[in-house]
């Protein structure tokens, strides 16, 4: 079956669906994203999500091209349009196209809007998190606004690719100070040789993930503490456990880092049972 992508109000086949040259997303990085996971037909953490976008919008000053009901509706028809039942949707809204120009134009121009939907093989990342992967380390230089979804995403791709050729499948970016600051594409966390669980606060140059979110949420919930503070790398390579959370990976087990074995390089109790927790309640019809 052929794939559908959603263009500025159209579905088209995905291999004939294109922006024009002149939008800014594609000459700046002037557009947002977001990725939701989908488990059996529903978007995971939608309302996070949502409320994620608005901010980056509102941040970057960019007018959505829909309001957040005719998005759903939207979403869900790339959804059902590309058959996914358990996959992932992309999001894409840049601020339009205009003769290149830094400033915003002006007048204003409309929003583009791209949305694309595909499949996820779940027993494959069943299999990766029963594993668990390893990550590298890389010296934090991104700007100063990790907190907005932008798709500015050059330091996160190379460091993403230095990872892929060490074999790991995610680098974490180190601050300055030695701390931890996230990952590539997700949010860092482990269990430190004391048995606490940490990861990095919000106030810190960081993506507020949405999965993290759920996650302290799940974790409150059973009762396990958590404190939001830094970690530095150090202390990362001595930790009982590791793991990441993002809408990619959900809760994916880390078991080496810059080739150290993390846990004696098998994936911790911590980061399972948290797995486990999360995909239930993505599972779970909201009512
Ligand atoms: N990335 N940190 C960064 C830098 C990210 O890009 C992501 C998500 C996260 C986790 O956020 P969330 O839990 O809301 O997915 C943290 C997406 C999945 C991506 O770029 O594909």
């Amino acid at each position: 079956m052929g794939r559908f992508a959603y263009v500025n109000g159209r579905f088209l086949r995905h291999r004939d669906a294109c922006v024009h040259i002149e939008d800014r997303g594609f000459q700046f990085a002037d557009g947002v994203y977001e990725v939701w996971a989908v488990f059996g037909g529903k978007l995971a953490d939608s309302a996070g999500h949502f409320a994620r976008l608005k901010r980056s919008l509102g941040e970057l000053k960019i007018t959505p091209p829909l309001g957040e009901a005719a998005l759903r509706i939207v979403l869900g028809e790339a959804r059902r349009r590309n058959r996914i039942v358990d996959g992932l949707i992309y999001l894409q809204i840049n601020r339009g196209v205009a003769k290149r120009d830094h400033p915003f134009p002006d007048p204003p121009v409309k929003a583009s809007i791209v949305i694309t939907a595909k499949a996820v093989d779940l027993a494959a990342g069943e299999a990766r998190a029963a594993k668990g992967v390893a990550v590298i380390s890389t010296p934090e230089n991104r700007w100063g606004r990790c907190d907005i979804k932008t798709v500015g995403l050059l330091p996160n791709v190379l460091a993403k690719q230095a990872a892929r050729e060490s074999g790991a499948v995610e680098a974490w970016f180190v601050d300055e100070l030695g701390l931890v600051t996230e990952g590539a594409s997700s949010n860092a966390w482990i269990v430190d040789e004391s048995g606490v669980l940490r990861t990095r606060d919000v106030q810190a140059n960081i993506l507020r993930g949405v999965t993290r979110n759920t996650a302290l949420a799940i974790l409150a919930r059973e009762g396990v503490q958590v404190e939001e503070r830094p970690f530095t790398l150090a202390e990362a390579r001595r930790a009982k456990e590791a793991f990441i959370t993002g809408a990619g990976n959900l809760i994916l087990p880390v078991v080496a880092i810059d080739g150290a074995k993390i846990g004696g390089g098998a994936p911790g109790p911590v980061a399972r049972r948290l797995r486990e927790l999360y995909i239930s309640a993505a599972r779970t019809p909201s009512v």
